[in-house]
């Protein structure tokens, strides 16, 4: 072994050693609600569709009792639009009481006793991307404690109402609050998506270091034009993003669409093959409940599920555009 490949060999310890908590080793697998069910909160009048913790149960249900759980969709995530409006007298972010009266701790318990993990939401700025409550930074700290204290296993951290300073010193400042909790929990940041996705305004050294995975581009719709839009944006930056990737630390296409109402069964079939190949989270939102055998069978698919979840963790690259 010459010189060079010792540095080479040092270079590649140090920055797997950065933020090995041991977690997300291979790409998050599991369910979220933003895509299908959106920011839904009439429980009154959609009780079934509204984010509220019957639909959080209702999912860890569908996850364990239809074979989800056992090929890898382990987490449940709450998206956007889960809080009160107010936070509470101690000043800590509070679950919407008519929609969560059981609380997000009890919620957690619900999950966890399935063998499940439970993901929440929050935003760096002054309100969430629907307005609600933000995370400034602040705050911080205590909703790291908070999120710690309930549960939680995973945090999206979103970045609305917030500007790229916010954004330089909230990002990390959130890795070490959560580190700080000794609770091992997920950290997925939007920060590139707010800066352009690529160099020189995004560091993916730096976000390797701190979060475990982020999105990188625009949300996802329920469209083949959306889907095709983002491979294509992936696929022209690859040479940025691909090397970025590896065991904890994510590129993030955003979610599985598989199952709603915009792609074909081919269109569906692509976008898992492309998700797989990705190495990117395989994230669903869909309904559980009402899932056509197609769509589950794309989902559950063991060669394409082994190929995303391969330890080596390489995200693969386009090699011919026809
Ligand atoms: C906190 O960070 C240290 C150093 O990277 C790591 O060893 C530890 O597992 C982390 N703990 C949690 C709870 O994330
Ligand atoms: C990117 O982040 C890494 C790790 O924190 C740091 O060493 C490097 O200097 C940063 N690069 C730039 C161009 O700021």
């Amino acid at each position: 072994m010459g010189p060079s490949s010792v540095a080479l060999l040092l270079a590649v310890i140090s920055l797997t050693a950065a933020l090995d908590n041991g977690m997300l080793k291979t790409p998050p697998m599991g369910w979220m609600a933003w895509e299908r069910f959106r920011c839904d909160i009439d429980c009154k009048d959609d009780p079934q569709n509204c984010i509220g913790e019957k639909l959080f149960r209702d999912m860890a249900d569908r996850l364990v009792e239809d074979g989800w759980k056992e090929l890898g969709y382990e987490y449940v995530m709450i998206d956007d639009c889960w809080t009160s409006m107010q936070r509470d007298e101690q000043g800590r972010l509070q679950p919407d009481p008519s929609r969560f009266p059981g609380g997000i701790a009890k919620l957690a318990r619900y999950i966890h006793d399935r063998g499940l993990k439970l993901g929440i939401y929050a935003d760096i700025g002054s309100h969430t991307c629907m307005r609600y409550p933000g995370t400034p930074l602040d705050k911080i700290v205590i909703d790291a404690q908070t999120f710690a204290s309930w549960g939680v296993d995973y945090l999206k951290f979103d970045g609305c109402y917030s500007n790229p300073i916010e954004h330089m010193l909230g990002y990390p400042l959130m890795s070490k609050a959560l580190n700080a909790t000794g609770r091992p929990i997920g950290y997925s940041c939007s920060w590139p998506a707010y800066e352009g996705g690529l160099p020189p305004n995004v560091n993916y050294s730096l976000l390797g270091e701190i979060c475990h995975l982020w999105r990188n581009y625009d949300d996802i719709q329920d469209s083949w034009d959306s889907v095709q839009d983002i491979i294509g944006w992936f696929a022209n930056n690859q040479d940025d993003l691909q090397p970025a990737a590896g065991p904890g630390r994510w590129n993030d296409p955003d979610m599985l669409i598989i199952g709603n109402f915009g792609l074909s069964v081919h269109q569906a079939r692509s976008q898992m093959a492309l998700w797989a190949i990705m190495a990117a989270p395989l994230i669903m939102s869909n309904d559980l409940r009402n899932l056509d055998n197609s769509a589950r069978a794309i989902l559950q698919n063991k060669m394409a599920i082994t190929i995303n979840q391969d330890p080596l963790g390489i995200q693969g690259r386009r090699l011919l555009q026809v």
